[in-house]
């Protein structure tokens, strides 16, 4: 049996990142981002519940969910966020679960799971081990402004909508500090790897 790593941390923090690194080390990585898109295609049944809560606006004209826009209004309110969560989360842990096992037969070592809301969700309890990337918060406030072209506003609703990254240090087996450059977060990503071998 493969060893499950879990790996979360802030958003904008360096999840993908460091999963990138795994990749490159032949490692491979479930990405719950990606698997919870595939889940709100048209006419899943996350997508028709999504409708029903959220009504018919949030479509674009293509019948394809407007992104964007749901998640501006989640964002905005924590009720609507948990409700989504509660309609997303358990179609993306079946894919998750169905993804582990693949690689299990395929006979990998390790498989990591890059999921933002793993101890939220409990996705940690899928996993031998968890890995909490992290950054100070003026770092990680310039990256995600920078990277997804928000207003400061914007940023911390999305910061503050997650569990404190304290929690989730506390919680973790491993951290990593991705606070400055690439390099330095490759050096404790080398020396992570050779721990869990
Ligand atoms: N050490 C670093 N130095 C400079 N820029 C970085 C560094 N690490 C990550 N970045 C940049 O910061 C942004 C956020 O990183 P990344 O996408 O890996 O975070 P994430 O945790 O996966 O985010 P999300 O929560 O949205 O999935 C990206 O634009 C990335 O290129
Ligand atoms: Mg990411």
């Amino acid at each position: 049996m493969a060893i499950i790593i879990g790996l979360t941390g802030g958003i904008a923090t360096g999840k993908s990142t460091l999963s990138q690194m795994f990749k490159q080390s032949g490692i491979p990585v479930i990405d719950s981002d990606d698997i919870a898109k595939d889940v709100l295609v048209i006419n899943q049944p996350a997508y028709i519940k999504v409708i029903e809560e959220f009504g018919e606006d949030i479509l674009l004209c293509t019948g394809h969910i407007n992104r964007k826009k749901l998640a501006k209004i989640v964002f905005d309110d924590m009720d609507k966020l948990e409700k989504l969560n509660s309609i997303v989360h358990p179609e993306v842990k079946k894919i998750v679960i169905e993804e582990i096992n693949k690689y299990n037969v395929l006979g990998h070592d390790i498989v990591v799971l890059d999921v933002p809301l793993l101890f939220e969700s409990n996705f940690d309890k899928l996993c031998n081990l968890t890995v909490v990337v992290f950054t100070d918060e003026k770092t990680q406030i310039d990256r995600l402004m920078k990277r997804d072209n928000l207003e400061l506003e914007d940023a911390l609703k999305r910061i503050k909508a997650q569990k404190n990254i304290g929690e989730k240090i506390r919680l973790a087996d491993f951290i990593i500090d991705n606070s400055l450059s690439i390099l330095e977060t490759r050096k404790q990503y080398n020396s992570l790897l050779r721990k869990i071998r």
